[in-house]
């Protein structure tokens, strides 16, 4: 039937018609990555809490924009804030090796955000009216990018998304709905920095992690 009709189309339209569709592809990845350049600019000011106050740059999330994996981590540190960019410290060096395992990495079909996009001081928990404040510059981004899969790292991001008080051996192994996206919650690579007793578990998720995107 598809067949078809696209022999039908073509005898109309000629090969218009399939460059016509490659394009659409084509421009629907350079949208997403138009549309997050022009949210950034509309938001990168934002003094809607407290944090605006102290942070040093607004950490809006850095990846492929065409990525089907969105990652999502607390709030930024003290280097992320000095550097714009999430997970660039410690803990994201280790990120980077498990995304390199499951074939990924931040150039390449992921993207990397946080719930909060300024550093709290002294590395606090995010407080609830920062949360309500900045949770809607994530669901902007996840309606942006339309990713497969979110995974919220460490517990406090994704108690936050969850809206749960659980601790993170009872949100693990979930598939979780975030506003209609799957989500699964893992180990914060910080964690794993602490307690490297953690690591099989970790590799246990990014595994069923990967067979979802590859599904
Ligand atoms: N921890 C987070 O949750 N996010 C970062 O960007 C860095 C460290």
């Amino acid at each position: 039937m598809v067949s078809s009709y696209l022999k039908q189309t073509k005898e109309l339209f000629g090969d218009e018609l399939y460059l016509d569709s490659t394009d659409s592809v084509k421009n629907s990845q350079n949208n997403s990555a138009e549309e997050l350049d022009k949210y950034y600019k509309q938001i990168h000011n934002c003094q809607e809490c407290q944090l605006g106050e102290t942070r040093n740059k607004f950490v809006f999330g850095v990846g492929d924009p065409k990525a089907n994996l969105v990652l999502v981590g607390e709030a930024p540190g003290a280097e992320e804030d000095k550097l714009g960019e999430p997970f660039v410290g410690r803990a994201g060096k280790l990120l980077d090796k498990i995304l390199a395992a499951i074939n990924r990495s931040r150039k390449k079909d992921v993207y990397i955000c946080n719930v909060i996009k300024c550093r709290p001081p002294n590395n606090r928990d995010p407080l609830a009216d920062e949360v309500i404040k900045c949770e809607p510059y994530l669901l902007k981004q996840i309606e942006i990018l339309q990713p497969k899969l979110l995974v919220a790292l460490g517990r406090v991001a994704g108690k936050t998304l969850l809206n749960l008080e659980s601790p993170l051996k009872d949100m693990r192994g979930i598939l979780h709905d975030y506003h209609g996206t799957p989500l699964i919650v893992t180990y914060h690579p910080a964690a794993l920095l602490r307690n490297s007793g953690f690591k099989p578990a970790a590799w246990e998720d990014f595994k069923w992690i990967r067979s979802i995107l590859e599904n």
